[in-house]
This record gives C-alpha cells, sequence and structure tokens, in this order.
C-alpha cells in the first residue's frame, strides 16, 4: 500500500475549506502543499497565512513543498504556519546540510527535491538526513503537465542509493501522476505518491485516492 499526498494546487481555492474536509474524509495520508516564489519558479502560488488557514481545516500532515529561493530563510515561518514535513529543493539551497538540521531542530520531518534535470547521485552524502526524497516527474511550477519518463529510472536509481547508505528516507514522486504511471512508478519502488489534477479532476476524488494507494 502506497502514501497519497493529494496537491491543493489543483483544488477549488474559494472553496479551500470544502476541498480540505474531502481530503480529511479520503484515505490520504498527506496534504501536500506548493509554495511558489515566482524567482525558482515561474509561477506564484502562496504563503504562509494561507498554509495557516489550511492547518486549521487539516486534519493529516501538511507536507509543505518549497518551490522558494533560499529556503533556509523561511524554516521557522512554515513550522509555525503548521508544516509537518517540509522539503526544500536541492537547486535552490546552498547549506542542505545546515538547513535539513534545522529543519529538524524545528520539529519537523525534512526533505530534498530533485528536478527532473538533477541526478540522483547529488543526495549521496545528504541522503542519510532525509526522512523523504521527492523527485519531480515535471518541471516544477504547474499542475496538469506531462510526466517525464526518464523519472522511472531515477526512482530505481534512488532507491539502490537509498538502500547502499542504509537511509530511511521516502520516496516521494510528484507531477503528472495519473492512472496510467502511478502503478509504474509503484513498481519502480516509490513510497508515496503526489497528485493534483488527477484527483481534484476526477468526478469522485475520494474513490480515484482509494484506488491510488490501492496499487
Ligand atoms: C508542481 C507541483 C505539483 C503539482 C502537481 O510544481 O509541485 O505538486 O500540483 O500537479 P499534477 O499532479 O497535476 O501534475
Ligand atoms: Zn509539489
Amino acid at each position: 500500500m502506497k502514501m497519497i499526498s493529494p496537491s491543493l494546487l489543483s483544488a477549488d481555492f474559494g472553496n479551500l475549506q470544502r476541498d480540505i474536509e474531502m481530503l480529511n474524509a479520503s484515505e490520504c495520508d498527506w496534504l501536500h502543499v506548493d509554495v511558489m516564489d515566482g524567482l525558482f519558479v515561474p509561477n506564484i502560488s502562496f504563503g504562509q497565512p494561507i498554509v495557516k488557514h489550511i492547518k486549521k481545516h487539516a486534519q493529516k500532515p501538511l507536507d509543505v513543498h518549497l518551490m522558494i529561493e533560499d529556503p533556509g530563510r523561511y524554516v521557522q515561518d512554515f513550522r509555525d504556519a503548521g508544516a509537518d514535513i517540509l522539503t526544500i529543493h536541492y537547486e535552490a539551497c546552498r547549506h542542505h546540510d545546515r538547513v535539513l538540521h534545522a529543519i529538524h531542530d524545528a520539529g519537523m520531518k525534512c526533505g530534498v527535491v530533485l528536478n527532473p534535470s538533477s541526478p540522483v547521485c547529488l543526495l549521496e552524502d545528504i541522503v542519510q538526513l532525509c526522512d523523504v526524497v521527492l523527485l519531480m516527474s515535471v518541471n516544477p511550477g504547474f499542475g496538469g503537465q506531462k510526466f517525464i519518463e526518464n523519472t522511472i529510472l531515477k526512482v530505481q536509481r534512488l532507491r539502490r542509493l537509498i538502500d547502499d547508505h542504509g537511509s530511511k528516507a521516502l520516496i516521494e514522486v510528484d507531477g503528472g501522476v495519473q492512472g496510467d504511471t502511478a502503478p509504474r512508478l509503484v513498481q519502480a519502488g516509490v513510497d508515496v505518491l503526489v497528485s493534483g489534477s488527477y484527483v481534484f479532476k476526477s468526478p469522485t476524488p475520494e474513490q480515484t485516492i482509494h484506488e491510488l494507494r490501492s496499487l
């Protein structure tokens, strides 16, 4: 059984509470929260005030994916806003060891995110510190994009790297996760599936979450 982290980026922002309550009632494990700064990625989504409101209604851990430059500046802010898992992009951060420790010290689970063009070998010296490694299977910034096939090989490489280093990190994949890609990701060794448009555009999102989770 896989863990599911539906991405609220595809929720109806005018009815966020309703959509969060749907997720509370579903079998999903985490709520995936995409924070974008318009600099690291071209898009701007939302910041701490909205995360705080999400936290007020959510009954499951908030899996906050920071797509922002120099994420170390905001560790405490997102802890205060209610993040339970905080992931930072490898490409947006200079001092990974320092920031990952800061996330742990603030009482959250931590993780590193890799863009599609960043190889998993970059993680050799930090994978032991990670609770989660998030592989982007699209270029970050937008929902509803096409899955990049190379991710399947990357998941297999990451699984080997995690095992070789005796790390306990979960493998999470984000972008283009849907009916055809999800089973292949699971077979390749993924632990946590993020899914935005596929879940929220489904006529029966709770059922779709159930199906993804049962893969
Ligand atoms: C993209 C975000 C994703 C996004 C995924 O940069 O990190 O979490 O919501 O959306 P889908 O599942 O529609 O590809
Ligand atoms: Zn994301």
